[in-house]
């Protein structure tokens, strides 16, 4: 595990309304079962529409502040705190592991990791559900210029003031990760954020993939 997560509790975060994302709600119907976990669960976002359409969701954050804002908005939700790098994943209970905006703050080699036990210990026909910033988000270069970053291989930033990490991802590395998955839906959006601090530009590769046992 390298550097430290990135610290939640003092940053400010858009608090979206909770509702179900566009792709997500297109493929319900595919997701074989009920139990749903949620790393880096933030204040939400799907896991508590999930809950309110009869799904049991365990949401997992490092952030004390994230996991007090989900208890009071939904006492049914099971919540985690816990670093999601160090979090033992329950093998064959998970119909749909999702993982939106989160697996970009690590060093690629904790971000292959994690991709790596959600495959291991997803359910058979179970859904994985990632959102991560691509390599076309402004940032990338934005960063690599400023002398609080090193530029490391492979699209990843080292931020030498907190030690923490920053990864940028492409498409194919995506497909490549999930290879023996079965692509349910890949989309790579390029959109200005007004509400995410200052308004700025942010590139994102959402994937949903399905655990196929040929
Ligand atoms: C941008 S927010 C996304 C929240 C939510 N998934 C959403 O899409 O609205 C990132 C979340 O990841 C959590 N997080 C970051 N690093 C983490 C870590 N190492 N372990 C657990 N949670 C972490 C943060 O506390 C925060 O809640």
């Amino acid at each position: 595990m390298r550097g430290n997560p990135v610290n939640y509790d003092k940053k400010q975060f858009p608090i979206y309304p909770s509702n179900l994302d566009w792709d997500l709600k297109r493929y319900l119907d595919l997701i074989p079962g009920k139990e749903v976990l949620d790393l880096g669960i933030g204040h939400g976002k799907n896991s508590i529409p999930l809950v309110k359409l009869g799904y049991n969701v365990t949401g997992v954050d490092y952030s004390a502040k994230c996991i007090e804002i989900c208890k009071n908005a939904c006492p049914e939700l099971n919540l985690i705190q816990s670093d999601i790098r160090t979090f033992l994943i329950k093998k064959n209970k998970y119909d749909l592991i999702s993982s939106r905006c989160v697996l970009h703050f690590f060093h690629k080699d904790d971000s292959y990791e994690i991709i790596n036990n959600i495959k291991n210990c997803l359910k058979s026909n179970g859904l994985v559900y990632i959102h991560v910033f691509s390599s076309d988000d402004p940032r990338l270069k934005l960063h690599a210029n400023s002398k609080d970053f090193e530029v490391l291989e492979n699209n990843i930033l080292h931020n030498t003031v907190n030690d923490t990490y920053i990864s940028f991802f492409t498409k194919n590395e995506i497909l490549d990760l999930f290879k023996n998955f079965k692509t349910i839906s890949i989309t790579e959006d390029y959109s200005l954020d007004i509400v995410g601090g200052s308004p700025h530009y942010s590139g994102v590769i959402k994937y949903i993939g399905q655990k196929i046992l040929y």
